[in-house]
């Protein structure tokens, strides 16, 4: 049976670390030039409701390198559900591609694509989740840190599509994971059941707080993303005034372990929820986890895809 990528709930621990343990391996014989053409003749459709830098190119870039090829698929050539219905879209390519990345605005759209195809859909970002950019970004942790089970991380600011991603894997992987936001912007309710209950059998938490400095008290990783996400930016104004509090600084900072190791998936905005002294210091690897982006998504479309 097809395997889609739609939530981080999609995958168990075991498929989460050999996804993690594969990008590593990946990596490694990517700089050695030994490539995997394990995908040859394959072709990935990627759908864009939203603009991109990373999740484009290195979807791009990963499946050329596995032997395949992208299909760019930009909001206005295909007009999902407007143009042409998510049925319809979902049917048709799988008629010609062997796997489905998309890009969404509502996340019952990569739901309903991947309902309908009969090949693989992976979440390239919808409105409540960012499960690629997880994979990278604990593929990032690992390599920092030798260890998951049990690292102690810090998510700072909006709880969005990034926070819930986060938030489901940490329960999925026995991480303590905190998140600190400001009243009335915190997770989803659907999502802290769910990682409450993936917490459970890992050994893992989740801490939900106002206080940033609460969350961040000897963690070994700080995490923090936008305030306003794709699709809010007229909030932008309004979220500003009320994130200010929440703002990563050295000041910040400063209560985390002192090897801690600052995250973002980018893109970010400097000076706004993070300084550029945070961002740019020794401790960010923010370059490191947009790297692994590729290593990591080239392991998941051949779990996928092969
Ligand atoms: N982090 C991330 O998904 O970046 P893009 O929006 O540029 O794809
Ligand atoms: N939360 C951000 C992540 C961008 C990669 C957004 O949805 O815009």
């Amino acid at each position: 049976m097809k395997r889609d990528l739609v939530s981080i709930r999609d995958l168990n621990k075991n498929e989460f670390m050999e996804i993690i343990k594969d990008g590593i391996r990946l990596k490694e014989e990517r700089k050695k030039g030994i490539r995997e053409t394990l995908l040859r003749g394959k072709v990935l459709a990627m759908i864009f409701e939203k603009p991109s830098l990373r999740t484009r190119v290195t979807f791009q870039t990963g499946i050329y390198e596995l032997g395949g090829i992208g299909i760019y698929l930009a909001p206005l050539d295909i007009q999902i559900g407007k143009r042409e219905s998510i049925e319809d879209v979902a049917r048709n390519l799988s008629r010609w591609v062997g796997g489905i990345m998309a890009r969404t605005y509502l996340h019952s759209t990569v739901v309903s694509l991947a309902e309908n195809a009969s090949v693989p859909v992976i979440n390239g970002l919808s409105d409540l989740e960012h499960p690629c950019q997880i994979l990278a970004d604990f593929q990032t942790i690992y390599e920092k840190k030798d260890y998951i089970e049990g690292i102690k991380l810090a998510f700072i600011g909006d709880g969005n599509n990034v926070c819930h991603s986060l938030m489901l894997a940490s329960g999925l992987l026995g991480v303590n994971m905190r998140v600190a936001h400001p009243e009335g912007y915190g997770p989803k309710e659907e999502i802290i059941r769910s990682t409450e209950k993936l917490a459970s059998s890992s050994g893992g938490s989740i801490t939900l707080t106002f206080d940033p400095k609460e969350a961040v008290d000897g963690v070994d990783v700080i995490y923090t993303d936008v305030r306003a996400s794709m699709g809010q930016k007229d909030e932008a104004e309004k979220r500003r005034k009320v994130f200010a509090p929440y703002q990563v600084n050295e000041e910040l900072t400063n209560y985390a372990e002192s090897d801690y190791i600052f995250m973002h998936c980018l893109p970010a905005c400097r000076g706004e929820e993070v300084t550029t002294n945070v961002i740019d210091g020794s401790h960010s690897v923010i370059y490191d986890e947009a790297e692994n982006r590729l290593h990591s998504q080239k392991a998941l479309m051949l779990k996928l895809m092969k």
